[in-house]
Order: structure tokens, then sequence, then C-alpha cells
């Protein structure tokens, strides 16, 4: 939706400005307004929203119509709500609604991907050190019932400084013939560098060159941190699965995910566990048994929602938000940013370090203010903030301030 017919939609919706708001990315959102579909806690200040998501009030009113409808009568599965909500997120990521499962998390999928992969005794999964902890497990979990192993490499020296042809060229020189698949973060939650997923993947392109189809190494990125905080079509960037939680960045209802398949590698990994869908191939991927279906529905309703707003507007205000955190955090004498501060090779998640701190207890110090931020168990857990829509200029600032009398 383009144009005045997106505008009218906003106005309609009463999301949109009808005086256009001084901030750039602001572009007409009122995002005073959007904040107010949400029921966050008006006392605190939270930059961690990204971690498991708040819903909007029409997520929750499509959770509760869809709860009613199965307390009324739960022989009504809705079938047609499935479909929907595939082609939303088919719609969304760029990609095809039969290219769609549903996965409860991140975890899960990259599980049921992993796990999934035909993979023989010999061969490798090829991780690297900045993925999460639950994607190098679920790697490990694959790995050892295949009798294949996983490596963990090092793609780049510095996440402030590293470049697409730094990362391009170590990966280049890790992957061998027994690589099956190279996993990658699109946007790490341990530095918040954004990878160049399509670098990555004509990386693997080439190293398919000759391969059988059955050799074939997969391009599987862990995506739930560029899901509805970048713009771009996750499956047009040279993925060959792309794996997300729908209730972080796109404010879906809790235990909701999903994993999209390239339909030309979808025969390569099979079904984990008994699938109630059999809407293709790929949907059969999604674990079975009875779900938490008006959780799963309300997915739909995220995506509308993020649509309204416009995802290029979306991650337009979430980069500017990050950028005013960074440029704060640029003028406090000892705090280390460790997250670039170029827009296109970052998005929403900031990390950083303040002297005389470590990372847990920047993180408590600020809870004391009011002022909730995380940090993420890796080997060096730095502080994080996540710039959300719904955080303000004013409590990006207040929050470079706390940090700044934390670092004197
Ligand atoms: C990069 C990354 N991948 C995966 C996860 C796990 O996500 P989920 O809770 O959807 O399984 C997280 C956790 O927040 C994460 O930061």
């Amino acid at each position: 939706m383009e144009g005045m017919e997106r505008r009218d939609f906003l106005v309609g919706a009463g999301l949109l400005a009808v005086a256009p708001t001084a901030s750039s990315a602001g572009q007409g959102v009122d995002w005073g307004t959007v904040r107010r579909e949400f029921r966050l806690d008006p006392a605190l200040t939270n930059l961690g929203l990204f971690y498991l998501a708040s819903n909007p009030r029409e997520v929750r009113d499509a959770v509760d119509e869809f709860r009613r409808r199965l307390d009324a009568n739960s022989h009504d599965l809705m079938p047609e709500q499935a479909q929907e909500v595939a082609v939303a997120l088919g719609q969304y990521v760029g990609g095809a609604a039969d290219d769609i499962a549903f996965v409860p998390n991140t975890t899960m999928g990259l599980s049921i991907v992993y796990g999934g992969l035909k993979l023989r005794a010999g061969q490798e999964l090829l991780l690297n050190d900045q993925d999460h902890a639950w994607h190098q497990q679920a790697a490990r979990l694959a790995a050892g019932r295949a009798g294949a192993k996983v490596r963990i490499g090092t793609l780049y020296e510095n996440p402030a400084k590293a470049t697409e042809d730094e990362i391009a060229t170590r990966l280049r020189n890790s992957i061998t013939p027994q690589t099956r698949a190279v996993g990658i973060t699109w946007v790490q939650s341990s530095t918040g560098l954004r990878m160049p997923v399509r670098a990555c993947a004509a990386v693997v392109t080439e190293a398919n060159r000759d391969r059988k189809q059955e050799d074939r190494c997969l391009l599987v990125v862990d995506g739930v941190h560029g899901l509805a905080a970048v713009h771009d079509d996750p499956a047009r960037m040279g993925a060959d699965v792309f794996v997300a939680g729908t209730h972080k960045w796109l404010f879906g209802p809790r235990g909701t995910g999903m994993v999209w398949v390239n339909p030309e590698v979808s025969g390569e990994i099979v079904p984990m566990l008994p699938s109630l869908s059999d809407r293709s191939e790929t949907a059969l991927l999604g674990p079975g048994g009875f779900h938490a279906f008006e959780q799963y529905f309300g997915v739909r309703a995220a995506v509308r929602f993020h649509q309204r707003l416009g995802r290029d507007r979306v991650a337009a205000r979430i980069t500017e938000l990050a950028a005013r955190f960074k440029d704060g955090l640029a003028d406090v004498p000892g705090v280390v940013v460790h997250t670039p501060r170029d827009p296109a090779t970052s998005a929403g998640l900031v990390c950083f370090d303040v002297p005389g701190h470590s990372g847990p207890e920047v993180v408590e110090l600020l809870r004391q203010k009011q002022i909730q931020i995380t940090t993420a168990s890796y080997r060096i857990p730095y502080a994080r903030v996540g710039t959300s829509i719904l955080n303000t200029p004013e409590e990006i600032d207040r929050t470079v301030r706390e940090i700044s009398a934390l670092a004197r």
C-alpha cells in the first residue's frame, strides 16, 4: 500500500498525524498514538521491548476473538486462518505462503531446520561465535544425531568496524566440501551488527557451484532481530532458510514464529515431528498436535499492524532512535559502543560497555532508575539497548544521561 492510499489508511486508523511531525523518520506517523495502542507500564523506560513482544490492541483483540470462537466450539479449528497467516507472513517477507511453516519461536524453528536437514556422517554445520547459544545448540544436537559436527568460526575482528569484505572473505575461507549448512544471524544480539546476508549468500552460491543437490550447502539465517526492524525482504536476500520468532520486533502473540524455506531446497529438510498442516511441503515442518491456535492466528493482525505503519517507516524510526542513542554515547567518556555506527550494518540493537561496570551491573543500575535494558549471555555480555518504535527520543536522552552518570 503506497502513497495516498496508505496515508488514508493510517489516518483512518488514527496512527498518522495530520500535521507532519518534526522528525524525518516520523514521516507523518504519530508515534505517540502508536504507543498508546500498547499496554506498557507508563512508569518504565523500556529499551528491551524486542525481547518478548508487548501486543498492540488489534493483536490482543484478534487473539480474544479467536479464543472466543474456540471456547464456543473447539472443533472449529479455522484452517482458513492458518492460510491467512501464511499469506500475510509470505507477503511481509517477500515470499510465498507455501514456503512458510509455523513454529513456536526462533529456537524451535532452528532446531527443526537443522534437525530435519538431510545431514550425513562426516558433514558439518558451520556457525560462528556470535550466533545465539540456542542456535548453536540446535546445530550441535542435530549434528550429534547424524554423526556430523559443528564448527564455530569467527567472521570479523571487531564488530564496530567489520566490513562486508572481511566477513565474506573469512566465510569463503571457512567453507569446506563437507559444509552442509552455514548458519548466520541477521542482526546479532551479541553485538548489534547487521550481517551482510547477500554477500554471505554469494559466497555460499559460489561454494555450491560444482556440488550435487544432496551436498548443497544451505545458508540458514536466524533473522529474529531483523524481522520488522530492517526494511528488506528476508525471502529475497539469497538465504535458503530464514527463521524468526514473530513475538519480538513484529509484536505478534507470544509463542509464535516462522520458518521460510527456499522452495529449491525444501526437499533437503524433512519434518522432525508430525504436523497438523498439509498446506505445503514446507508447512509440514511446523510441529503438530494442537496448539494455542488463538496465538498463531493473531500473527496476521501483527503483520497488518506493521504493514499499515509501513516497514520502511518502522525501520527508519528504529534507526533514527538507535543513531540518537549511539550519538549520545559517543559523547560519554570511556563508554565503548560495539555496534557499527553505519545504519547499513546495524539495526535496532546497540551493545556497549560502561567503564567500571559489567553488562549485568549496568542493567541492574539502570533498573533502579526505572530503565529496562538487557544483556545477553554471550562470552562477553555487553549492556544492550533495543530502540523500538514505541520508544521516544526523550527516553533515549534520559538513558544516555543515566549512563553518563554511571560512567563518571
Ligand atoms: C539472535 C537470537 N536468536 C534466537 C533467540 C531465541 O529466540 P526465541 O525466544 O524466539 O526462541 C534470541 C533470543 O532472544 C536471539 O537473540
